[in-house]
């Protein structure tokens, strides 16, 4: 955990300063299977969206996924991939994904849902949690949550409300154990009502 921690805040610090992305190479063409060479997910709805998240952040996710931090409960294949790359392999995939314009799936939600999942970002998540467009989100101690999948943020919550994915921050354990399910709908409609530029 400590070393997932301080990898992460190093790396936050470093990677303003890198930028260009790889050519296409055939590891990298096993992760367009599932995340699109676009990034934004594709067919099976619990491939997230990977395009503009800010480099730091995939990085601790992959490494999250390579010690354990992370299970593949759903989806086996994800970490049968990311174990097989090297450190350089996994920093090139952080710039790569990072580096694709992220475009919007435009999720059908609930507005009822929405605007309470609003108030309970506002409390629980959002010091954290910024949308993908705010100038600070490169800056952000969370990942974007704002117009990712839905089956795959439902999918999430649930994995760490659960125990089943470890949180890298206990904060973020705590206001998680907060909700109830009927909060985590209110949450997931809220991210799904995003449309970029609001
Ligand atoms: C077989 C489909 C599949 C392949 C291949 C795959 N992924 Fe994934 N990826 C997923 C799924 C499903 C998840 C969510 C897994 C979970 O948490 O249970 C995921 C999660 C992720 C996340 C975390 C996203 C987030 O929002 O936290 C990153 C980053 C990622 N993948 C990068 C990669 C990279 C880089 C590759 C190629 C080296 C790759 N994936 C290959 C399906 C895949
Ligand atoms: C103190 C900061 C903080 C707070 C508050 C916080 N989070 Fe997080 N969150 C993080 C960090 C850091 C990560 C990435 C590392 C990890 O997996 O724990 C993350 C990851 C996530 C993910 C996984 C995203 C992905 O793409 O895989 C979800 C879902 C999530 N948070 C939901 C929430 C919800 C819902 C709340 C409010 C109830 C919340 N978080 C509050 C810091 C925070």
């Amino acid at each position: 955990m400590r070393r997932r921690t301080s990898r992460f805040l190093f790396c936050l610090a470093a990677v303003f300063l890198s930028a260009s992305a790889p050519g296409t190479e055939a590891w990298l063409e096993k992760c367009f299977e599932c995340h699109g060479p676009d990034g934004m997910g594709k067919a099976d709805p619990m491939y997230p969206v990977i395009a503009g998240i800010p480099a730091a952040h995939i990085e601790e996710a992959i490494y999250a996924y390579i010690d354990g931090a992370r299970q593949c409960i759903r989806e086996p294949r994800m970490c049968e991939t990311v174990t097989t790359l090297t450190e350089s392999q996994v920093s090139a995939a952080a710039e790569y994904f990072s580096s694709r314009v992220r475009e919007y799936n435009l999720e059908q939600y609930n507005a009822e849902l929405a605007a309470k999942g609003a108030v309970l970002h506002e409390r629980h998540c959002g010091a954290c949690h910024l949308p993908p467009h705010d100038e600070d989100v490169a800056y952000a101690i969370g990942i974007p949550l704002h117009g990712q999948r839905p089956d795959y943020i439902r999918y999430a919550i649930r994995a760490y409300f659960g125990g089943k994915r470890e949180p890298l921050l206990d904060t973020m354990a705590h206001e998680i154990q907060q909700l109830d399910g009927d909060d985590f709908d209110a949450l997931v409609n809220y991210y799904s009502s995003y449309r970029a530029g609001d």
